[in-house]
């Protein structure tokens, strides 16, 4: 059965926490969705860990929308959620609509998500007018970099904690059905979490929170070059993979590979296969 708003509604009610993970292609995908997550995030954090740039700010609607379509070929009960690039809605509410739109008709997506709090309230309220489902994400919003000065933890003064929340509220008001929350400290995300009828989804925002999604590459240790406190890599890929390489290239040049059960054996008489490689 294909997971819906309605679902995350359900696991909030009933305090069962709701998993999501990174996704970008159908393999992967279809992976996750037997493993039974909940919800699969097509991340605009592809650009860093997919695109090897050294932020998110450069991925495109195309881009989300390639990946999106992958993903949602491959998940058949996993929500499945398009992030909205920079830039692609921070404009104009109309601006918003219209990209939230694409990522649900082209990309198949469920629902779209996009970062910021009461800056983006208006967007949000139009975007859920239209009848596409948001996911909200504050905290520490990597579309912000340049503004935070890096990607620093939020949240931690009181002042700055307050303003969160009240970022929150403001995000539920206008409509989205779940919020990511990011690199924030646990009793602030617990509080969130406390005050909101709608799931929270934490990333380093401790295990107060209704749910939890992590970038796919970090859990794997794929993605050596960033490793944020708050992963727990719970298997390393990255180890197989590297393996895996190694052994095809050492069998390949030593001729080990390919053995006979690796090939497809001719229905031609040995006289005939004779002629056909003279002169060669
Ligand atoms: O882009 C992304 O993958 C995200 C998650 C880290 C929440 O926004």
């Amino acid at each position: 059965m294909k997971n819906t708003v309605e679902t995350f509604r359900r696991q909030k009610e009933q305090s069962d926490k709701i998993t999501m993970l990174t996704c970008y292609d159908y393999s992967t995908a279809k992976l996750m969705d037997e493993a039974g997550v909940d919800s699969l995030l097509v991340g605009d954090s592809l650009g860093m860990v997919m695109l090897g740039y050294p932020d998110t700010l450069s991925v495109t609607m195309e881009d989300i929308i390639h990946h999106t379509k992958a993903v949602s070929r491959g998940a058949s009960n996993a929500l499945v959620i398009g992030d909205m690039p920079f830039m692609s809605y921070q404009v104009s509410a109309e601006q918003a609509v219209e990209n939230a739109g694409r990522i649900i008709k082209e990309g198949r997506a469920q629902a779209v998500k996009l970062e910021g709090g009461a800056a983006v309230a208006e967007q949000i309220r139009a975007i859920v007018k239209a009848s596409i489902p948001v996911v909200a994400h504050i905290g520490l919003t990597p579309q912000s970099v340049n503004a935070f000065g890096g990607f620093k933890v939020q949240g931690k003064s009181a002042e700055a904690a307050r303003a969160l929340i009240e970022d929150a509220r403001i995000v539920e008001d206008a409509g989205a059905f779940a919020v990511v929350i990011e690199a924030i400290p646990a009793q602030v995300a617990e509080a969130i979490t406390k005050t909101l009828r709608i799931p929270t989804i934490g990333i380093g925002a401790g295990s107060g929170c209704d749910g939890q999604v992590l970038v796919y590459q970090d859990m794997l240790d794929l993605f050596g070059e960033i490793k944020p406190k708050f992963v727990k890599v719970f298997g390393d890929a990255g180890a197989v993979m590297r393996a895996a390489f190694a052994a095809y290239i050492e069998e390949t040049k030593s001729g080990a590979f390919p053995a006979a059960e690796h090939g497809f054996a001719a229905d031609i008489d040995a006289d005939v296969l004779r002629e056909l490689t003279v002169g060669l």
